[in-house]
């Protein structure tokens, strides 16, 4: 008996070093090829490689920072559970998840970032319906002089407030249906190819409110990854970038918004398709209240968006505890946490030879003069995972008049209904697996990554005839590229 315990705790011992020694090469490697500066770890450490092997590519935006310590991984855990809650309205017997509403566009934040995703526009089957992911933003006619003097970015609509909400919970009236109608233009290239392009007109159904003094902005939510390193770029960087009044006479002129923060102060902008929220912060409380009618940080803004004209929805009972806000303090902390720390996945086939000249073409015809490759992030940044990284995410994160085309008519800040934030474009080539579409814009207007870069107006119009000169083929490696990252 002793014998073949013995003989069974040297095979124990000699298959522990084994492993001991795997792990340690293992992690050697991986140490080694995990350095600021890889283009193919476009969030640089954040970034897990090989994730082109992976098994789950549907899950590619859902992952935590590859460098977070175990203890932030636990953090990460409960904000990703809070970011997935669906919420109820009040009172209910779970009291840390109630207070939805009373109007709200949805009852959870991963509704609208599906899979940590971007959302998409109402189903051609269903004009009315399934609108859950794209949100209006509305407001009604104002120029900058009284919106400044007001302080405010834009000026609401009277009764509907700053958003449409569409659903709202049981005995409050809803403001009204997501309308959409879709009509087509086409695209011909030099070269005789044709492409068609879908353009949608957005309305309010069953409102009794007159539609045409209401200005629209349609917008579908944003893919979740990486949104921390993008806060962690120095505003020197994007200030030395921006060129409002283009000096260097490119025709290219990106601006920083200036908006208006609670305080009353202006501040530049960076989040958002419009690039008007200051931080992920703001962002994450405007979407509690906006998108979910729930109170955060200091609001005691129980009802959300509900104007003082829509009384029912103002009296309507709230799930905040005496003076505590709906969303407890630490709660949103994790949120906010969580929404930091996704990590942007490594590019994949970033050495195939069409990649490679698509990249180079995509330089060449002037697309990364807006979607500017690579930063830095600062080095003294408070959140360590994001410190100091070389990162790749093809934006300049200012805004820039994209052309008439691509306008929804409806200024707000010191922007004009042109101007557009330019998005990161890293992960873009996971749509389709993590969202089961290839819907992009801030509308989602574009069926495809061709579609969108045809969309391209204004200050971009150059590099969009750019890409329609080029043959066939180097149009397509212009997209192999797109889909490599
Ligand atoms: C009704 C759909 C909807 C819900 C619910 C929603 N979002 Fe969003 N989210 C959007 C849209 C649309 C945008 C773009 C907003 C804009 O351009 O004004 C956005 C933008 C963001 C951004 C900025 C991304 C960027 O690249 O600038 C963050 C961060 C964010 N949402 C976090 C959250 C969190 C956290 C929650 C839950 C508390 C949430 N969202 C709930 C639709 C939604
Ligand atoms: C003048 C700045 C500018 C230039 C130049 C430019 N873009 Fe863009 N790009 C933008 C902006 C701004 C948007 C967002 C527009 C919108 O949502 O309506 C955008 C959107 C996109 C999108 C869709 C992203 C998404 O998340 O929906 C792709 C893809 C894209 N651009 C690729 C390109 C390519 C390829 C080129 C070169 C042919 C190019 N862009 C040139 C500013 C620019």
């Amino acid at each position: 008996m002793p014998k073949t315990y013995g003989y069974k705790a040297n095979l124990l011992a000699a298959a522990t070093l084994i492993l001991i020694v795997g792990l340690t090469v293992f992690a050697m490697l991986r140490q080694q090829s995990v350095q600021p500066g890889n283009p193919k770890l476009q969030g640089g450490q954040t970034s897990y490689l090989n994730r082109s092997y992976d098994a789950n590519p549907e899950n590619a935006f859902s992952l935590p920072a590859a460098n977070l310590s175990f203890e932030e991984r636990s953090q990460f855990a409960i904000g990703n559970a809070i970011f997935r809650r669906v919420w109820v309205s009040a009172p209910a017997s779970t009291k840390s998840t109630d207070g939805l509403g009373p109007l709200f566009n949805a009852r959870s934040c991963q509704r609208c970032h599906i899979k940590d995703g971007r959302g998409h526009p109402p189903e051609m089957n269903f004009p009315e319906d399934n609108a859950v992911s794209l949100l209006l933003r509305l407001s009604v006619d104002s120029d900058q002089k009284e919106r400044d003097t007001m302080k405010i970015d834009s000026l609401e609509h009277p009764v509907l407030g700053g958003q449409l909400q569409d659903f709202s919970t049981q005995g409050i009236p809803s403001e009204g249906k997501i309308h959409m109608k879709r009509t087509y233009k086409n695209f011909v290239y030099p070269d005789g190819s044709k492409a068609t392009l879908e353009i949608p007109t957005y309305s309010i159904h069953h409102t009794s409110l007159e539609n045409d003094k209401i200005l629209i902005s349609p917008r579908v939510a944003q893919p979740m990854i990486g949104l921390g390193l993008l806060e962690a770029i120095p505003w020197k960087r994007l200030e030395k970038l921006a060129d409002a009044n283009d000096q260097n006479k490119d025709g290219i002129s990106g601006r920083i918004p200036l908006v208006w923060v609670p305080s009353g102060t202006r501040v530049k902008g960076r989040f958002g398709w419009k690039a008007t929220q200051p931080d992920i912060r703001s962002q994450v409380r405007g979407a509690f209240l906006g998108d979910m009618g729930l109170s955060t940080g200091a609001s005691r803004q129980h009802w959300g968006d509900c104007t003082v004209n829509q009384k029912a929805c103002r009296n309507a009972l709230h799930g905040a505890d005496k003076q505590a806000p709906e969303v407890d303090p630490k709660m949103e902390a994790m949120v906010v946490f969580y929404s930091k720390h996704l990590a942007v996945p490594a590019r994949r086939n970033s050495g195939d030879s069409g990649v490679i000249e698509g990249e180079n073409l995509f330089k060449s015809i002037g697309c990364a003069k807006c979607h500017t490759p690579s930063h830095t992030t600062s080095a003294d940044w408070p959140e360590k995972a994001l410190r100091g990284q070389k990162i790749y995410p093809y934006s300049d994160l200012l805004v820039h008049d994209m052309g008439e085309a691509l306008s929804d008519q409806r200024p707000v800040a010191n922007l004009s209904g042109s101007e557009w934030r330019t998005p990161p474009l890293w992960g873009i080539g996971y749509t389709q697996q993590v969202n089961g579409h290839t819907r992009f814009l801030h509308d989602g207007r574009a069926r495809n990554l061709e579609e969108a870069i045809l969309w391209h107006g204004g200050e971009a119009a150059e590099s969009q005839r750019n890409f329609a000169r080029l043959s066939k083929v180097k149009r397509s490696q212009v997209l192999s590229f797109l889909e490599s990252l």
